[in-house]
């Protein structure tokens, strides 16, 4: 199986010196640098959008993780993929023609990722499936972070683990929300690779960051 990643989700991070930030977590060594991008109106919070992802470019060379939770979604593909984002990732609930966003998302030159709430089902991806690079398993409700692991996820992240074994393996699993040092190897367990941590990653401010990182990805 493929290394564990560390997604730090800069959500939990000061967002009056966010470029600073990024660099500190890509110097203690973050793989993907996970930005969540809310509207108001598919989640009840708003946060960035592209022209901060631009901003932050310039400040590490790792993966940009762009997690939208926006509606619709097909109309901002152009200027997050322009801004950087190396992955984009949406819920197909945000519009009529997943698919089609798909092909939007590579025909700009990123990477499609799709992301599962937790109240969805595991069927929607399978259509999918071969067409994606990474699936985002949600284990909380998106909109926050800082929310408590929603344990029903494990048994949706093992269901997703065998068959993208089967069926497309070397993408990304990608596990997001509540993760933390006992959460982690749970969901590494269960087949997840990729691991975002938004208030684990963050906690204990700078100083911490490079163990906190090393503790999530199980090498500590
Ligand atoms: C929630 C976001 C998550 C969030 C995770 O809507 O998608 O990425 O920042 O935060 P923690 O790790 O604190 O649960
Ligand atoms: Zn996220």
């Amino acid at each position: 199986k493929s290394p564990i990643k560390i997604a730090p989700s800069i959500l939990a991070s000061d967002f009056a010196k966010l470029g600073a930030e990024v660099r500190a977590i890509s110097d203690a060594g973050a793989d993907y640098i996970h930005v969540d991008v809310m509207d108001g109106h598919f989640v009840p919070n708003i946060t960035i959008g592209p022209d901060v992802v631009k901003a932050l470019r310039p400040h590490s060379e790792k993966t940009f993780d762009v997690h939208l939770m926006i509606s619709p979604v097909d109309l901002y593909i152009e200027a997050f993929a322009k801004a950087g984002a190396d992955i984009i990732s949406f819920h197909p609930e945000a519009g009529p023609h997943p698919h089609r966003t798909i092909q939007a998302i590579r025909a700009a030159g990123a990477k499609p990722g799709l992301a599962l709430n937790p109240g969805t089902p595991v069927e929607m991806l399978w259509p999918l499936l071969g067409d994606i690079d990474l699936v985002l398993v949600m284990s909380v409700n998106p909109g926050f972070g800082g929310q408590s692991f929603i344990e029903s996820q494990l048994k949706k992240i093992e269901i997703i683990r065998k068959r993208i074994d089967q069926e497309n393996p070397g993408i990304d699993l990608e596990v997001d929300g509540g993760i933390n040092f006992e959460t982690a190897p749970r969901a590494i367990a269960a087949g997840a690779n990729v691991l975002v941590a938004g208030t684990a990653t963050f906690k204990g401010g700078e100083a911490a960051y490079a163990r906190n990182i090393a503790t999530l990805r199980g090498a500590a």
